[in-house]
């Protein structure tokens, strides 16, 4: 009989579909990718879930803002979702939408199961929410607080910044505080559950030791979401929908539970640090409940932030991973983000240190031993690669034992999910194969013919080395290493890591006549100046000159228009209030059955984009011509629908005479900026 694969569960955690996802976000789906690579790799049977946590109160008012039912929403985004993952050659076996039928059947029947125990009762709800964080604070956990003459809270902001709110509902609440012990001696006894284990010490002393309140888990406030079975009035609030998701996705709570017999319990969520309470304390609590084995390790990883702290769109600081794979390639941003993160700690992108990684790492260390080895066997030995002879070198036994050693060491850090750790420990194999080349200078043996034998060792000990690079890569590059394989004429299957050892290599290779460099070495300035230019902030202070003359144009515009109308004159206050944005149009064309109306496909810096009705058919018989400009919006007029379109604001034109012209913004401008 077979003997059965071991299994292994990983999971990622749902992502909001309320926005593009940036590195950051793409950093938790690119580790998990990568261990799930890397376990595929020693031979297990693995099952990797990703997907979408689409319901709750900030979808909704999204939605609602564009003009969009929310179902039409989150389709387009979990759509664009899906679209990143495969750019980024994820190789997720599963994608969950908390929106899936049986999904939202499996919750309900979690929420009925809770109730019928007596776990969850019907109470009433006060406190201060955050629309933004889609979480309740009690006064003491606001960070500010607004107060009336008498001293009464009037509201305040959350941890976060965002704004709270007073809100009271009628809601049911899950009765953690029941579990708070078990789940002390649950941490007792495996002390392995979260890691890193100082957040397990933060959960303790920062909520269980307080003492655990009872958690509302309903809300009536909003609709977007799995209505209550037998209550609809109150839809189940996002943290037992979106964690659900985990056993969901493997048929719990449906006819087909094989997956979930096959998987659960899973043997890692990884997830961001802010997110670890509520899958150490809650997700424990509720599993148990359900009768239920726990995950085995629950991962926290720290942020991936920038100099000037958190990633934000607020800020102006956010990198799209499609920006840094569209320059510099998959394997190139993948390394970057993995080798960037330390441990259970946060991380900085700086272009500098990107720029920086890729020359120093990746085109010099990595790019330049393959490089150097192809051109030498082409030189030496006419591409031929010879299996081993009875020569050495007094390196060769260093260089081995390295190679050994970072085996073992990188197998370790990567079952402990170590990434940035097990990058550097491979490097530390490609730094010996460079220093191997210094001590043996192949180029002097290959002038004396007495030392052919030894010059071919020094080969073949090289192109061993690239090998076992090229498998330790694996997880991390998806592309890289089949092309080492494939430069040094060897096979360019997956390399099983199970029994990889330097010397299973003995076939006699042709390597390829001129190697390309797997990553082409880049121009520091140019380079930093690129990702610069991709991020908001920055672009925002470059183009802020050609802003204030777009600006200009706009009030010239306004005024001339007021000249000619005898428009009364107003506010500035009143003009604030207009939020004028800059767009390029995508596409153009004339509405059906409408002779005056073009519609305008536009970039507006959002990932949904959207789209603008303008009644200037007649002076622009083929629109055609004003694709590709920047354009100025009213962004925030509300939405309307003209013979059966959808108009997204409006685009500013100017008129004389009656002759129209759209105002053309200039083309340094990047979509999404501000007119101010
Ligand atoms: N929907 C919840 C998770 C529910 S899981 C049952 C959620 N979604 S999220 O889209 O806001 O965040 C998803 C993940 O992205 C989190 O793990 C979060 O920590 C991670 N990140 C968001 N910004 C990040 C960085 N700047 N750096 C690293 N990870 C980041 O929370």
């Amino acid at each position: 009989m077979a003997t059965e694969k071991p299994t292994y569960y990983i999971t990622t955690p749902i992502y909001y579909p309320s926005g593009k996802l940036h590195i950051g976000n793409s950093y938790t789906t690119i580790a998990c990718d990568a261990e799930a690579r890397f376990k595929r790799l020693n031979g297990y049977d693995v099952f990797f879930l990703t997907g979408t946590d689409e319901h709750g109160l900030k979808i909704e008012q999204k939605a609602d803002k564009l003009g969009m039912q929310p179902q039409e929403y989150v389709d387009q985004m979990a759509a664009s979702i899906k679209k990143l993952w495969k750019t980024l050659k994820i190789t997720n076996d599963k994608f969950i939408r908390t929106t899936d039928d049986y999904h939202e059947k499996a919750v309900q029947k979690i929420f009925q199961k809770f109730v019928d125990q007596g776990d969850i009762y019907k109470g009433e709800y006060t406190g201060w929410y955050s629309v933004d964080d889609e979480e309740y604070f009690t006064e003491s956990q606001l960070a500010e607080v607004y107060r009336d003459d008498n001293g009464k809270v009037i509201g305040g902001k959350a941890p976060s910044g965002h704004e709270v709110q007073l809100v009271k509902e009628e809601s049911y609440f899950f009765k953690m505080s029941k579990y708070a012990d078990w789940l002390m001696n649950y941490y007792k006894e495996h002390p392995d559950f979260i890691e890193p284990h100082t957040r397990m010490n933060e959960m303790v002393n920062n909520f269980l030791k307080p003492g655990l309140e009872d958690l509302a888990v309903t809300r009536t406030s909003f609709n977007w979401g799995v209505k209550v079975p037998n209550d609809p009035k109150h839809v189940v609030y996002v943290w037992i929908d979106a964690l659900s998701n985990y056993i969901t996705a493997l048929g719990y709570g449906s006819d087909n539970d094989e997956l979930f017999k096959k998987f659960w319990p899973a043997d890692v969520h990884m997830v961001g640090k802010e997110i670890v309470r509520f899958h150490t304390i809650y997700w424990p609590i509720m599993l148990h409940a359900l009768g239920l084995p726990l995950p085995k390790h629950v991962i926290g990883h720290g942020w991936l932030t920038m100099k000037d702290g958190k990633m934000s769109k607020s800020k102006g600081n956010v990198i799209y991973p499609e920006t840094l794979v569209d320059r510099y390639g998959l394997d190139a941003t993948r390394y970057y983000l993995l080798r960037a993160m330390p441990f259970g700690n946060d991380g900085v992108f700086s272009p500098e240190d990107f720029v920086d990684k890729v020359n120093f790492d990746l085109a010099n260390d990595l790019g330049n031993l393959l490089n150097r080895t192809v051109a030498m066997i082409n030189k030496y030995q006419d591409g031929k690669l010879v299996a081993d002879n009875d020569a050495t070198t007094p390196y060769d036994a260093d260089l081995e034992q390295t190679a050994a050693d970072v085996i073992d060491e990188y197998k370790d850090l990567m079952n402990k999910t170590h990434f940035a750790d097990a990058l550097a420990a491979v490097w530390k194999l490609v730094s010996r194969a460079n220093k191997y080349i210094d001590e043996t200078e192949p180029w002097v043996l290959a002038k004396d013919d007495s030392k052919k034998a030894e010059l071919s060792d020094v080969m073949t000990h090289l192109a061993k080395s690239l090998r076992v690079i090229a498998a330790l890569l694996q997880p991390a590059m998806p592309d890289a290493p089949k092309e080492i394989c494939r430069q040094l004429g060897l096979s360019e299957e997956p390399i099983a890591l199970t029994s990889l050892a330097f010397n299973d290599f003995s076939a006699t290779a042709q390597v390829v006549k001129k190697g390309t460099p797997i990553f082409p070495r880049r121009d520091v300035k140019e380079e930093v100046e690129f990702i610069k230019s991709k991020m908001t902030t920055n672009e925002k202070k470059k183009g802020r000159k050609a802003m204030e003359e777009a600006k200009q144009k706009v009030q010239a515009s306004a005024k001339q228009e007021d000249e000619s109308t005898g428009k009364k004159a107003i506010r500035i206050d009143v003009f604030d209030k207009v939020e004028l944005k800059v767009a390029k149009i995508t596409a153009a064309d004339h509405v059906e059955g409408a002779d005056k109306l073009l519609k305008f496909q536009m970039d507006d810096g959002t990932a949904e984009g959207r789209q603008i009705l303008s009644g200037i058919a007649k002076w622009y018989p083929d629109p055609s011509v004003l694709v590709g400009k920047n354009v100025v919006i009213v962004a925030n007029l509300k939405p309307r629908k003209m013979r059966g379109e959808l108009s997204q604001g409006m685009m500013l034109s100017a008129e004389k005479d009656g002759d129209v012209k759209v105002v053309i913004a200039p083309d340094d401008l990047v979509p999404g900026m501000s007119v101010e």
